[in-house]
């Protein structure tokens, strides 16, 4: 059975990337011809101080990134949503990303990624989603689709997903390229 790991890129209790990944799992589920085991990620079970070269090279790397990358090692595939800051990653996930690069430069371990973001505004995460997609193949990832959503309270309703009827056709077939991915 395919095992995928969810996780939303905030460390938000109330994040609204959060809800996007899990639903999208829940979609990758339903669409993949076998079954498939979820596991979500929680950035706040990774907590750890703010990366820094000098802490490294005192403490070396916590144990807790060592967890995020065994974590993704274990794994068939990732389903992961980012939120956006300031036209980039969130503090709380860069944070994590970071150092768990400094155990394993590539973090992705070769799987495969369904990448996704969304915001309250207009732009959908476009900004972190673009840096994501130009980096995360380079840190081992291999994004088998991407997909924003922008306005997520205009267009998410957690009964019944994605509302616009062009954002859930991408929604839909990026979910299942993935799905494919996963049993090939
Ligand atoms: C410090 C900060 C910076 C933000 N910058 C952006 C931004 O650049 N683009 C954007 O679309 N939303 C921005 N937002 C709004 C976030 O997209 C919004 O808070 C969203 O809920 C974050 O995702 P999350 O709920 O998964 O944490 C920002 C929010 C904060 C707190």
């Amino acid at each position: 059975m395919p095992r995928i790991l969810v996780m939303g890129g905030s460390n938000s209790h109330t994040s609204i990337n959060r809800e996007l990944a899990r639903f999208a799992a829940k979609c990758v589920d339903a669409d993949c011809s076998q079954d498939v085991e979820t596991i979500l990620l929680d950035l706040n079970d990774f907590a750890m101080p703010v990366f820094s070269v000098d802490l490294e090279r005192q403490d070396g790397i916590p144990d807790a990134a060592k967890r995020f990358v065994n974590d993704i090692e274990g794994c068939d595939g990732v389903v992961i949503s980012l939120a956006e800051h300031n036209g980039s990653y969130s503090v709380g996930f860069k944070n994590v990303f970071d150092w768990a690069s400094r155990y394993k430069v590539k973090v992705w371990s070769e799987k495969p990624m369904l990448l996704m973001a969304t915001s309250p505004g207009g732009r959908g995460g476009a900004g972190v989603l673009g840096a994501a997609s130009a980096t995360f193949p380079h840190m081992g990832a291999e994004v088998v689709a991407t997909f924003s959503l922008p306005a997520f309270s205009t267009n998410f309703d957690s009964e019944s997903g994605i509302l616009d009827t062009g954002l859930k056709t991408a929604f839909e077939e990026a979910v299942s390229a993935f799905a494919a991915k996963l049993v090939e």
